[in-house]
């Protein structure tokens, strides 16, 4: 079928709307984004984009530290709640029953309600126009154990990824086909 040309738009779908949470030290705060990716495999390292204007922005530059929690398609009412609102109006953690649980980081904690999380340190900024890239060494990875299956892997059918784009959160479902299943065929 042919393919209309559409005005220009960022159409790389889905991304998971994950939820990112930080501390100054005094407070704690979780900002969804969507904007994130993987950028480097040794070490780990992934990029998140953050608008200046985020209260979380000044928290991430100025610890140096953020976790990237990734959450359940259930968990959709949070994500949309949490990045309706802002840090400076209102203690998320509390008002949508969250708990902050510390690991390796010094301030940055990590959100226990969602199924995977990994914490990272900031290793390098990127200034744009509208956002700044901050790009972050992933120290350490947990994963909740109801959606290990028995060899240890994330069993995607048990955790069912929330994605999001264009303004539209999006079901992921997995099609259990491994990588390099074509050269067994
Ligand atoms: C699904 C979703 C994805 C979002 N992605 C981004 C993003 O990639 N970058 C960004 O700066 N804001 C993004 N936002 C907006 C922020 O989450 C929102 O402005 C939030 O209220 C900021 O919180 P804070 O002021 O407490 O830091 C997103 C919001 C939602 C709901």
């Amino acid at each position: 079928m042919a393919k209309s040309k559409q005005s220009t738009q960022l159409l790389l779908c889905p991304t998971p709307a994950a939820l990112i949470a930080c501390s100054s030290g005094k407070e704690q705060n979780i900002i969804p984004l969507a904007w994130v990716g993987v950028v480097n495999s040794s070490p780990p390292m992934v990029s998140i984009a953050v608008r200046p204007n985020r209260h979380s922005y000044k928290m991430i530059k100025q610890t140096g530290e953020f976790t990237i929690n990734i959450p359940r398609e259930d968990q959709v009412d949070v994500v949309d709640g949490c990045g309706t609102a802002s840090g400076r109006d209102l203690e998320k953690f509390e008002h949508f029953n969250l708990t902050p649980v510390n690991g390796a980081l010094s301030s940055a904690p990590m959100i226990k309600e969602c199924p995977i999380s990994m914490e990272c340190t900031l290793k390098h900024s990127l200034e744009l126009e509208s956002h700044t890239v901050f790009i972050g060494q992933v120290v350490s990875s947990y994963v909740e154990e109801g959606v290990l299956d028995e060899k240890g892997s994330i069993d995607f059918e048990r955790c069912s990824i929330l994605g999001f784009c264009s303004g539209n959160y999006l079901k992921t479902a997995p099609l259990n086909l491994k990588l390099g299943y074509t050269l067994k065929k």
